[in-house]
């Protein structure tokens, strides 16, 4: 299903034509909606994923609902050579003047039960893998001069830390860094970095792992923490990408914003509050989001 109509985006039809932007993670939740808003208003956009039938599916939508240009390719970001041949055949037509970091993976867990396979499983997407990315595309985009948008999709715990969620917070708070220091290290030539930090927006691929049997995060009613008392809306956060994606806000650069209805300033935004769960509800939450994954793993196709 597609989200929007021409109502949903604040700028004009065509703002984003001649733009050439890869949203990783973009099959499905928010890397699809960003596609979506970005394709609608004409940019050229390449989705990555590792469920091959997911990510054609999606751009096969998006393009029948919008028209356009949308390329849904495979790809695993935790391997490099993967990267750098994906990003050959997007190269072999035109540079890239965007990319979303969007892909990630996460799961809640006592930290005290996790095993370095399972740290790595949510570092290796999102710290490696999305430097990874954006090594590979900052290489071509330095040697051809072009410049470039690169958004980072964080979150608010890279500010307040991410109890029960720890490699994951761990991960995007180094991508946090990545934003601040290669926006000075590369801003001269072109390049510029920033992020955005959502709130919860509700995505089946979070709430299956955040909120399993619906016992963590409630999808339903928003978290009472969030001062606007409701969750994020999408096209509130696509539109936020297409403004930081557009040369228009090249003065923007390093900068991490959050779209969260100022929930992390209210001390919201984590999960300290499943600290009063015991061994029985973390089994649970443990045993659905293994489902979960093996459903998920079983439609990859890299
Ligand atoms: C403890 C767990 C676990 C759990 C998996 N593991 N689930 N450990 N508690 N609930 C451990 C496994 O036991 C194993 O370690 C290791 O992790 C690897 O597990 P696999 O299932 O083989 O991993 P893999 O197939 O690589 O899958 C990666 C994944 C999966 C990260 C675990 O969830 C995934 O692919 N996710 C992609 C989509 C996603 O997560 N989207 C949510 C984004 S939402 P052992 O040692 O046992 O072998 C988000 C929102 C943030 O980020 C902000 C909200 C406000
Ligand atoms: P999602 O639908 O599960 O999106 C994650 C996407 O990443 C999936 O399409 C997944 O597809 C892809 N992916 C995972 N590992 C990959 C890999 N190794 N290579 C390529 N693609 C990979 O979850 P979402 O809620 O939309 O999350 C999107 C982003 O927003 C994430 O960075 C997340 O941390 C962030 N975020 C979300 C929320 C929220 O409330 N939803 C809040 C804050 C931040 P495959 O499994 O097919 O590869």
């Amino acid at each position: 299903m597609t989200e929007f109509t021409m109502d949903d985006l604040m700028f004009r039809p065509g703002l984003m034509k001649g733009q050439r932007i890869l949203i990783t993670g973009g099959g499905t939740g928010l890397g699809k909606v960003m596609a979506e808003a970005c394709l609608m208003l004409g940019a050229d956009v390449y989705i990555w994923g590792r469920r091959g039938n997911v990510i054609e599916d999606a751009a096969k939508e998006l393009m029948d609902a919008h028209g356009g240009k949308c390329v849904g390719m495979a790809c695993d970001i935790r391997v490099p050579e993967a990267i750098h041949d994906a990003m050959d055949e997007i190269w072999s037509g035109g540079a890239l003047t965007g990319l979303v970091n969007n892909a990630a993976g996460n799961f809640i867990s006592r930290t005290e039960d996790l095993s370095p396979r399972g740290f790595d499983a949510i570092a290796n997407i999102v710290f490696r893998g999305s430097f990874f990315v954006t090594l590979d595309a900052g290489k071509r985009w330095l040697a051809e001069g072009k410049p470039a948008s690169v958004v980072s999709i964080l979150t608010t715990w890279v500010w307040h830390g991410g109890p029960f969620t720890v490699p994951s917070a761990m991960s995007k708070a180094g991508l946090n860094v990545m934003t601040q220091s290669l926006a000075v290290e590369w801003g001269n030539r072109g390049v510029r970095f920033n992020a955005i930090a959502p709130g919860p927006f509700p995505t089946e691929g979070m709430s299956a792992r955040l909120n399993p049997g619906g016992s963590g995060r409630p999808e339903g009613p928003a978290d009472p923490m969030i001062p606007l008392g409701r969750n994020g809306e999408m096209r509130e956060l696509a539109n936020l990408a297409v403004y930081l994606l557009h040369p228009l806000s090249a003065y923007v650069n390093g900068q991490t914003i959050a779209i969260d209805g100022g929930s992390h300033l209210a001390g919201g935004g984590g999960f300290a509050r499943l600290a009063s769960w015991g061994d029985k509800e973390w089994e649970e939450a443990r045993n659905a989001i293994r489902a979960t994954n093996e459903k998920d793993r079983a439609q990859r196709t890299v």
